[in-house]
């Protein structure tokens, strides 16, 4: 007798609302065709340095256990004097957990502060993981709103308006910014403060590019006056170290809290890869100039890059941070997907379409400078000869 072969196809709703991201689409073509010059990627293109990776042979043998679900406590206690050295927060080894990249802090921290139907503001335009992030476990995302003409800041007036006093529980902010390379003043960190402080809020402070910034200086929401039971820190080695590809973050803040993450962390992944928390161990020892290397050559980049979009006619704000450019399409398309798509069949240029990363990104595209330097002046090249040919039809 020949079984009947039963194919399963039941996803949970859930899943199924998820958005499609098309950054997938775009780093699949851009991996199948060779041809095509790529501006999307959102990770560091140097090598991680070499006195981490040799440190991998040596670790190994150590690490083939689970760690402790909150991190190896040596380098809990090792970022306990990072924070307070490079970013003025002083917190104790209790007060971190150290997890599989910040994705996964992001995601547990809304997982133990929101329930359904509760309230997160985002940033909008903002990283692409947030809003899917809060609709997983049936929170609410609201969009604030950044706009081009302010620099993409926050502007505290519109923040105070999207506080919902029953609903809203967590603001979050992220500096430097993804997509928008803003990096937010002191002063607008402050007000932000008083805000979370006047209606009893948590503030995420997502400070992925920390170091990655360009003729400013990035301050720490946690830093500030009267904000420890406020302010949940999550940073990463991703970029700073070119370490993408280790998966190891960490979210820093109140105990209980931490507390609380710790036991939903246990349950979802264990613990992050022993091996890559040896190596973050590793990372926070070596020379500053490993860093300053990058970040100069990503400064260079970010120049060349912001200049030559100005002047092919993309309307593009100097980024003080990260490594993205969010340059204004609106005189070729009101759709960035549409743009986007066509650039990369007629240019062979893969950009990200600004309505990826919320509502407020449409009419823009992102450019990552994560690229070399001869990639950038090809690509900006290539971009010049589309736009001067560009298809009117297209512009509506
Ligand atoms: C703003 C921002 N936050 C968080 C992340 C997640 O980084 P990771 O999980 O590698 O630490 C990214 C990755 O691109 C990002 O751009």
């Amino acid at each position: 007798m020949v079984s009947k072969e039963v194919i399963m196809t039941h996803i949970s709703e859930r899943e199924q609302e998820l958005p499609d991201a098309v950054i997938g689409e775009i780093f699949r073509l851009t991996a199948e065709d060779k041809s095509i010059i790529s501006l999307g990627p959102g990770q560091p293109d140097f090598p991680t340095p070499r006195p981490i990776l040799d440190e991998c042979k040596r670790a190994i043998y150590k690490a083939t256990r689970y760690s402790s679900p909150g991190g190896v406590i040596e380098l809990r206690e090792a970022l306990v004097k990072k924070l307070r050295k490079e970013n003025n927060i002083k917190l104790g080894p209790e007060n971190i957990i150290v997890t599989t990249g910040s994705q996964e802090a992001i995601f547990t921290a809304m997982l133990c502060t929101l329930d359904p139907a509760e309230e997160i503001i985002v940033p909008n335009p903002g990283y692409l993981a947030y809003i899917p992030a809060a609709n997983l476990i049936h929170a609410v995302p609201v969009p604030l709103k950044l706009n081009e003409e302010d620099g993409f800041e926050v502007n505290p007036d519109e923040l105070r308006k999207l506080i919902n006093k029953k609903r809203t529980k967590v603001i979050l902010i992220n500096s430097p910014a993804n997509p928008t390379g803003n990096v937010l003043k002191k002063r607008t960190l402050e007000e932000i403060a008083g805000i979370a402080r006047e209606h009893d809020l948590y503030i995420f402070s997502d400070e992925a590019y920390e170091r990655l910034t360009y003729g400013t200086k990035h301050v720490s929401i946690g830093s500030l006056n009267g904000m420890g039971d406020h302010v949940i820190t999550f940073q990463t080695f991703s970029k700073t170290f070119s370490m993408c590809g280790f998966r190891v973050g960490y979210c820093a803040g109140p105990k209980k809290l931490m507390q609380a993450i710790e036991k939903a962390h246990h349950y979802l992944t264990l613990a992050a890869p022993h091996i890559s928390q040896l190596l973050a161990i590793k990372a926070l020892t070596i020379k500053k100039s490993y860093i300053e290397k990058m970040r100069k050559e990503y400064e260079r980049r970010r120049n060349f890059l912001v200049e030559r979009l100005n002047e092919i006619g993309l309307r593009t704000t100097l980024p003080k941070g990260a490594f993205y450019t969010f340059s204004n399409i609106s005189e070729f398309s009101k759709d960035s997907t549409r743009f986007a798509r066509d650039l990369l069949k007629k240019s062979r240029v893969a950009v990200i379409p600004g309505v990826e990363f919320g509502k407020f990104g449409e009419g823009y595209i992102r450019c990552s400078y994560a690229t070399a330097y001869p990639m950038l002046e090809k690509a900006t090249a290539r971009i010049e000869k589309y736009l001067k040919k560009y298809d009117k039809s297209l512009r509506s």
